[in-house]
């Protein structure tokens, strides 16, 4: 299997690339590029195990990218429980893993899936006894836990600011972004809050094609525009963490780099995209299963390659995309897994040599402290036919829709049995809440031109919410037709 390696990037991709910095690591001086998450700088090292699994003690390490699975939870700077692929490298960090015992790199704890073939439940552990149950449970509170508390002392709080606008969107992704670009056009204010240091969401991604173009294109277009809209303020690096729709007013509180934003908004968009949920075989959860948009983050935006060949497993069209823009990368790919016989490809991966297995599925993932290999199965079987050796896999698995914000909001949820729960929206994007709308992926958006298309509607229900013209009626009526 091929070690870490860096990748040439090209000069329109938009992810941050600073100078070279020096930071420690478990005592050991690293290097990395200032101003890329902390995670991919390691994985860049060759760091593989970035913790253990608090209840199972299994290796953990980067599944998302995208600050939601906790694979990559370090401490660093003292402090315990920092998602490392949410946190800038900068010169001199000192980073830490904390959990594992002797370490996290070789835990003997593990030994606990060999004992415990079906896993340890410590709801059962010894419960014939009150007084042995009580002391299994202390024992399961010390092999458990989150690091140590932290060393520094904490900052002061940060300032609470309060504002009053008419507009919030949740996200800055397609749907976000298109909402805020109509609501700018209308002329009206409106702030967008966004947990990442990059706007465009998916657009982030090479894998995403959007009305001929690239995401990367598409995303500098909508920016471009963006900043030309004087009432559109973008706070990245803002995640919203609560929003109370019950109060007389509607509330949004986040959390910015510098200070605590209360906003109290006429209108709310919500955008919140969706999550990238483990995909379903055996040891799915082991280092170097990868979700595709982590791959796409990782390999085609960040240029950090941790292990070769890449499989990937998946039919969905941006799935297909990544693979061939591996392929263009001149990646070495183990093999394209698709559940159906006859997926349409990309032409570059028609005429790539890429060894394809058709109408299969991933059974199980092998390896031990990385992944090594993976066993497929014809679809509805339960024996392996195949095993491809691999250095790192990117397997699809439907995104869960993030609709937590709105439900907290006192929209109303919904469960499609395609696509799990989701905000219930009709077609302008109204949610149940008269105050609050709701677009892209938490809404059931699929594809980037559907979520487009939801988020431009979006735009245009809030703006005629706040103030009412012919000119976006019809508009927000052309866009419906
Ligand atoms: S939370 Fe950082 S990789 Fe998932």
């Amino acid at each position: 299997m091929a070690r870490a390696r860096r990748l040439d990037r090209s000069s329109d991709n938009p992810y941050p690339h600073g100078e070279q910095v020096e930071f420690q690591y478990e005592g050991r001086p690293m290097l990395g590029q200032a101003g890329e998450p902390l995670a991919v700088a390691l994985l860049a090292g060759g760091v593989r195990i970035f913790g253990r699994s608090i209840k199972y003690h299994r290796p953990r390490s980067p599944f998302c990218l995208h600050g939601h699975c906790s694979g990559c939870l370090l401490r660093v700077d003292g402090l315990p429980n920092v998602r490392s692929c949410r946190t800038a490298l900068r010169a001199g960090m000192q980073v830490e893993r904390q959990l594992g015992w002797p370490g996290s790199g070789r835990d003997l704890f593990r030994t606990l899936d060999w004992v415990y073939g079906e896993r340890l439940d410590h709801h059962s552990l010894l419960t014939s006894s009150g007084t042995l149950a009580r002391m299994a449970m202390g024992f399961v509170r010390k092999m458990a836990g989150f690091g140590h508390p932290p060393t520094a002392e904490p900052g002061p709080p940060a300032p609470k600011r309060r504002m009053s606008v008419p507009a919030v969107v949740i996200g800055a992704g397609l749907a976000g972004l298109h909402a805020a670009v109509e609501l700018g056009q209308a002329g009206h204010r409106v702030v967008v809050l966004e947990a990442e240091e990059l706007a465009g969401g998916r657009l982030c991604d090479a894998s995403c094609k959007l009305a001929g173009a690239t995401g990367w294109a598409a995303r500098r277009e909508l920016l471009s525009r963006l900043s030309a809209l004087p009432g559109v303020e973008l706070r990245l690096g803002t995640p919203a963490l609560a929003v109370y729709g019950d109060q007389a007013v509607l509330q949004v509180l986040a959390a910015g780099p510098d200070e605590t934003l209360a906003l109290e908004p006429q209108r709310l968009v919500v955008a919140t995209g969706a999550y990238a949920p483990l995909p379903q075989f055996e040891d799915n959860d082991l280092p170097g299963v990868l979700g595709p948009r982590a791959l796409d983050r990782l390999v085609c935006g960040h240029g950090v390659l941790p292990g070769e060949p890449v499989l990937i497993a998946g039919d969905a069209q941006e799935t297909l995309e990544l693979a061939a823009a591996l392929v263009e990368r001149g990646i070495a790919l183990a093999g394209l897994v698709t559940d159906r016989p006859e997926p349409e490809l990309p032409a570059q991966l028609r005429t790539a040599k890429v060894p394809r297995v058709a109408g299969h599925r991933i059974l199980r993932a092998r390896g031990g402290r990385w992944v090594q290999r993976v066993e497929l199965a014809p679809a509805g079987r339960e024996t392996p036919d195949l095993v491809l050796d691999c250095g790192l896999v990117a397997a699809e698995a439907p995104a869960a829709p993030a609709f937590e914000l709105a439900h907290h909001a006192g929209c109303r949820v919904v469960f499609r049995s395609a696509l799990g729960h989701l905000v219930q929206t009709d077609a302008e994007g109204h949610t149940s809440h008269g105050q609050v709308l709701a677009a892209g992926h938490c809404a059931g958006a699929g594809s980037a031109e559907e979520a487009r298309l939801q988020g431009q509607r979006a735009g245009l229900a809030c703006a005629l919410g706040l103030k009412d013209e012919p000119g976006l009626r019809q508009r927000l009526a052309a866009l419906k037709a």
